[in-house]
């Protein structure tokens, strides 16, 4: 049977790439967006639902609409960047501070939480994180609360991880820097090659259960 997945933040980007990648391997592929998305509704076999994942009301709308549904993976991708990120802590006003942290940590693992019980008791769950947020190895400072929301996200899911008691895979996924909005033009590889690699993490550590911190090559970063 063909393996399913639910790709939370999937309008373009890596979320996109994962969803085309995960449909060309045959995986069964469900892609959420916040607002229509053309390019996901166009692929042929992609599912598409609605979710901001800032608003609770529309995790447990997705949740209901989705009762009954197994999925053998749920990747929360979706993130944003500061909108100034050279501004340090002593600059961020607490609104800017407030949404980084909000969208990139406490909304992903309020998705895990209200969605997580439809993946299959030997799944996989998975959040877009960045090697930005590995506090052992900030020593470059730059982009100080994105940074931190990554870290707060990392230690959050560990938490999550540590109180399930299906023997699930638990992967927080640095996908590599990224030609996208958020990872930018000089960055050094194209969606299509990063989202190779996190779908070979993905399938490679199927099963293995446990947490790891790891990027697109499968290399364990620390925490
Ligand atoms: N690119 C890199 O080099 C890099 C490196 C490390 C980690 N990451 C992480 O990779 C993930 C994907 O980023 P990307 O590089 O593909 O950047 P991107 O092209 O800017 O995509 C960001 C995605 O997140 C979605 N999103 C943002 N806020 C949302 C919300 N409240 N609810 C639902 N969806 C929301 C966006 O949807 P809309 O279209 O509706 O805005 C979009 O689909 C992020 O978590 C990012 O932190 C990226």
């Amino acid at each position: 049977m063909a393996k399913s997945a639910l790709i939370i933040g999937a309008s373009r980007g890596l979320g996109l790439g994962l969803v085309k990648e995960f449909i060309s391997r045959g995986w069964r592929v469900t892609g959420t967006v916040r607002t229509p998305a053309q390019e996901l509704e166009q692929i042929a076999g992609a599912a598409v639902e609605r979710l901001d994942i800032d608003l609770p009301d529309q995790i447990a709308a997705l949740r209901e609409r989705l009762d009954g549904q197994r999925f053998d993976l749920l990747f929360v991708n979706a993130g944003v960047m500061m909108r100034d990120r050279s501004e340090t802590i002593g600059m961020v006003t607490t609104a800017e501070f407030t949404r980084v942290m909000t969208t990139n940590a406490l909304s992903p693992m309020r998705v895990l939480e209200g969605l997580g019980d439809l993946v299959d008791a030997t799944g996989t769950i998975a959040v877009m994180t960045s090697v930005l947020g590995s506090v052992s190895r900030n020593t470059g400072g730059d982009a100080e609360v994105y940074r931190a929301s990554k870290a707060a996200l990392n230690s959050l899911f560990k938490g999550f991880a540590a109180r399930q008691r299906k023997p699930l895979t638990f992967l927080a996924v640095h996908p590599g820097w990224v030609q996208t909005e958020i990872g930018g033009s000089n960055a050094v590889l194209d969606v299509a090659t990063s989202v190779r690699g996190v779908a070979d993490v993905v399938e490679k550590r199927a099963g293995k259960r446990g947490v790891a911190f790891v990027d697109n090559n499968d290399m364990e970063i620390p925490w």
